[in-house]
């Protein structure tokens, strides 16, 4: 198999961690809930198998319960037995890039219980590329894989580290497993196939030409969203932070800025690219130069805005993303976080 290079080796677990795991997937087959690392986000993971397992994780992160959960897997050869009719431009994406960051809508299999995948017929499924994922996928034990949303309250900000569940999920969670910050800080790449065509449902750690690399044929974004299929990651507000946030382009976010601030609001900044600061801007309050490379932006972006919020800002403004498909998956999320606050100023 292919390693991508987000892959990574379970025995690089100090002999601590494998002791977390080990308990961390006891509690996971008696029916309680783990949140655990992968290199997008954390994951809020139960037995797949385990329909009041499962029913936990629609509860404690407040979620839809018609809206499908991502059935996590250990080895690229329990493809076979969650999906059926698997087309050979996913086989194709899964030798590519699992380990990593793209989960794959296939028809499900008769395994697949309708408890993860809301009642419809497909499901979505990846192999998740961290150590203590995978360590912890193996210790639960043949035919057995983990269905997980990102272990935040529905709507919210995906959480990067441990603390970051810690706070929002808290002691609703049976335990959560310590990995660091994750690798790529954004979720995965989700993609859907019919004969003709591969679409990306979800921009995400996988870019839209690396797929079109491994494919050799073009790959778009989804436009519309069939009806019957329900997205929770999809709807126009997602990925929010408390605080109001607004994306202007480059030129105008200064100005902005300044015009909020002589309204005696506290605003926070967020740039990227080098355009000069006004001289007359030094009352802003916040600036936060973030890298001009999207891997190093979108590892730190919700680590960011999660700081802004407990910094209490009246308003985050943040510049346009560059329109460069690298950029894709930074641009929806920030589109997403800004949807309530179109509004505001
Ligand atoms: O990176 C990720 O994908 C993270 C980590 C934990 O793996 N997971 C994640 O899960 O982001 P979640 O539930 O927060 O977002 C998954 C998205 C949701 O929008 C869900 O509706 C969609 O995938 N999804 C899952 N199964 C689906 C299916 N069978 N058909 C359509 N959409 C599906
Ligand atoms: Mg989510």
């Amino acid at each position: 198999m292919k390693q991508t290079q987000y892959a990574r080796n379970k025995s690089e677990l100090t002999p601590e961690q494998q002791e977390h795991v080990i308990t961390a997937a006891r509690i996971l087959n008696h029916g309680g809930t783990v949140a655990f690392p992968t290199e997008t986000v954390y994951g809020l993971g139960a037995d797949v198998n385990n329909a009041i397992a499962v029913r936990k994780i629609y509860d404690i992160k407040q979620r839809p319960l018609d809206h499908p959960l991502i059935v996590h897997i250990g080895d690229i050869s329990q493809l076979n037995y969650w999906a059926q009719a698997i087309p050979e431009a996913a086989w194709k994406l899964a030798y590519t890039f699992w380990p990593g960051p793209l989960t794959l809508i296939l028809h499900r299999s008769q395994q697949v219980p309708d408890s993860v995948t809301g009642g419809q017929n497909t499901v979505g499924i990846r192999m998740p590329a961290h150590p203590i994922a995978l360590a912890l996928l193996d210790e639960l034990g043949s035919g057995k894989a983990l269905a997980a949303p990102s272990a935040n309250r529905f709507g919210r900000i995906s959480p990067t580290t441990a603390l970051h569940v810690q706070q929002e999920l808290g002691e609703r969670v049976d335990m959560i497993l310590e990995g660091g910050a994750c690798e790529v800080g954004l979720e995965s790449t989700i993609v859907c196939f019919d004969k003709q065509s591969v679409k990306i449902l979800r921009p995400g750690g996988i870019t839209c030409p690396e797929l079109e690399m491994a494919l050799d044929i073009p790959v778009n974004l989804a436009t519309t969203t069939n009806q019957t299929m329900r997205f929770s990651g999809m709807l126009p507000a997602h990925y929010a932070p408390i605080t109001p946030l607004r994306i202007y382009p480059t030129e105008q976010i200064w100005q902005q800025a300044i015009t909020l601030t002589t309204q005696k609001f506290r605003i926070l900044i967020m740039t990227w690219s080098k355009a000069d600061k006004p001289q007359f801007s030094d009352h802003i309050i916040g600036h936060c130069a973030m890298p001009a490379d999207p891997i190093a932006y979108g590892k730190q972006l919700y680590a960011k805005l999660r700081q802004f919020d407990e910094e209490a800002f009246d308003y985050l403004l943040i510049e346009s993303p560059p329109n460069h498909p690298s950029w894709l998956a930074i641009a929806d999320r920030l589109q997403r976080a800004s949807y309530h606050s179109s509004n505001i100023c």
